[in-house]
């Protein structure tokens, strides 16, 4: 059994006719125990909202439908006082901007115990040097930075520390980290991503790991699915999908048109326009307004088909890897 299993996840917010409409329109991840998944896609696809909906803090007034499990247990019905239990514990999130994520008038020691003393069962004391160690872990040693310092007194890179700090300081199985490095200068980037996939290593857990940077993905996650305008258009191995991309979308991702001139990361100056609002994606297949190769077919919805080797494409016109064709 998957430990995070989400199938057919819909969130949706009141449309301005009253109908229910999609933002997240029928997403499926899964998550092995101890796996790592790359979730990628431009700004606005929803990858967010997919990661807020599998850890129950979506916003006020959005409802999540289909099905979220972990380990098994339905995450969608379950009362708020589950959640709780279960965030923090056992699912865990690492957030874009580490200074929304604490709390500015607290002492960064005293926000990582609070996790531990609350679903450790660990005293105040026990806590704080749980605290203590756990920040030495991440890389804040406490003789150069005491659980005593305000989160103003530290740089964004360790801020972020303290984020990872929190986020695993009670051992959680599932570790979200939505855009952890994408306020972050490119060295301290590199060395927030390093500290990420040793502590997933060393304490076996399953990571999602959302980005709109290829690289990012490449460098963290064995798998992937490519999100565009609420969907799923891509999933599969990183390296099969990074090296024959079907979809005429993650071609553009990887800046792969023509061929070979893209890396991983680069902007998608081969696809113009930009990612439709929810209220505006066209029927059927939403990247039909950019893609290169639409025609009457895309107008309706291409389902997502796998092939021998688990890569799977919703797409009627995949690229063929054996031909040039754009
Ligand atoms: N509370 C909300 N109410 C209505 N629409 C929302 C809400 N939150 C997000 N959206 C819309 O849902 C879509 C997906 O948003 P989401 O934040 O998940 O995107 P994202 O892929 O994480 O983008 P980014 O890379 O910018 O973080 C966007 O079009 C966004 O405007
Ligand atoms: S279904 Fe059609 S419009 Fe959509 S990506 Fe494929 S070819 Fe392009
Ligand atoms: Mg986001």
């Amino acid at each position: 059994m998957a430990l995070l299993d989400i199938v057919g996840l819909r969130v949706e917010t009141p449309g301005t006719d009253g109908a229910p409409l999609p933002l997240v329109d029928g997403v499926t991840l899964t998550l092995e125990r101890g796996g790592s998944l790359g979730l990628v896609g431009e700004s606005g696809c929803g990858k967010s909202l997919t990661a807020l909906a599998a850890i129950g803090l979506l916003p006020p007034g959005l409802r999540t439908r289909g099905r979220l499990a972990l380990d098994g247990e339905d995450l969608v019905e379950a009362p708020e006082r589950r959640l709780r239990q279960i965030r923090g514990r056992r699912l865990a999130m690492v957030f874009q901007e580490p200074m929304t994520a604490l709390n500015p008038v607290r002492t960064i020691g005293s926000q990582v115990a609070e996790g531990p003393r609350r679903h450790l069962g660990l005293t105040r004391r026990q806590a704080r040097e749980h605290a203590r160690a756990v920040l030495d872990r991440v890389g804040l040693d406490p003789t150069r930075f005491p659980p005593t310092l305000y989160p103003h007194q530290l740089s964004g890179g360790q801020r972020q520390r303290v984020v990872i700090a929190i986020a695993v300081a009670c051992g959680p199985e599932v570790l979200i980290a939505d855009e952890p490095t994408t306020a972050l200068d490119v060295a301290t980037q590199a060395r927030i991503l390093d500290l990420i996939n040793d502590l997933v290593d060393e304490r076996d857990m399953a990571l999602l790991m959302i980005s709109h940077d290829l690289g990012v993905i490449a460098e963290t996650a064995p798998r992937l699915s490519v999100m565009y305008a609420g969907r799923v258009v891509e999933s599969g191995p990183t390296a099969r999908v990074l090296a024959a991309p079907y979809h005429p979308y993650t071609r553009g991702l990887l800046g792969a048109l023509p061929r070979g001139r893209g890396r991983p990361g680069a902007p998608l100056a081969a696809i113009p326009g930009v990612v439709p609002a929810p209220d505006r994606r066209p029927p059927g297949c939403a990247f039909t307004d950019r893609c290169p190769r639409s025609d009457t077919a895309c107008r309706i919805a291409p389902a997502l088909v796998a092939d021998a080797h688990g890569q799977a494409v919703a797409c009627h016109h995949p690229h063929d890897p054996e031909d040039g064709a754009p």
